[in-house]
């Protein structure tokens, strides 16, 4: 069996959603300090609704394929639902990714949440700090 499904290469050769947006909502950048990939999520909301995203992401081709991913299945949702996204939602999107490389899908994820809070904290929309306080705290061992 192939280590990276059809989809993964897909979304690694054709990326859905790159670039990004100048008048973003919300912008949420975030890292894994053990591989130094890096990714950046840009959100457009309108009443609620991410009527647009772009992503960019240094780093390696699960990373890529879990950004694209990421953003196709947020796109034309609501807030809500985008925060709701889990990394293994996206991985099972893309049919699989190798264990060791699950770490790779968590940064869409994280990235998604951080453009999110940041999109809450630019409008003065209130939120529990509680569901972000874990981005951005990843240690050593981590996979
Ligand atoms: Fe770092 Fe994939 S190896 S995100």
């Amino acid at each position: 069996m192939a280590l990276y499904s059809e989809k993964v290469m897909d979304h690694f050769k054709n990326p859905r959603n790159v670039g990004t947006i100048e008048d973003a909502s919300g912008v949420g950048t975030v890292g894994n300090a053990k591989c130094g990939d890096i990714m950046k999520i840009y959100l457009k909301i309108e009443d609620n609704i991410i009527v647009d995203v772009k992503f960019e992401t240094f780093g390696c081709g699960s990373a890529i394929a879990s950004s694209s991913m990421a953003t196709v299945m947020i796109k034309g949702k609501s807030v809500d639902e985008a925060l709701e996204l889990s990394n293994k939602a996206v991985a099972e999107a893309l049919d699989g990714l190798p264990k060791h490389k699950m770490h790779c899908s968590l940064l869409a994820e994280e990235a998604i949440k951080a453009a999110v809070k940041d999109y809450y904290d630019k409008a003065g929309i209130e939120y529990d700090h509680e569901m972000f306080k874990d981005l951005g705290e990843h240690d050593e061992d981590e996979d």
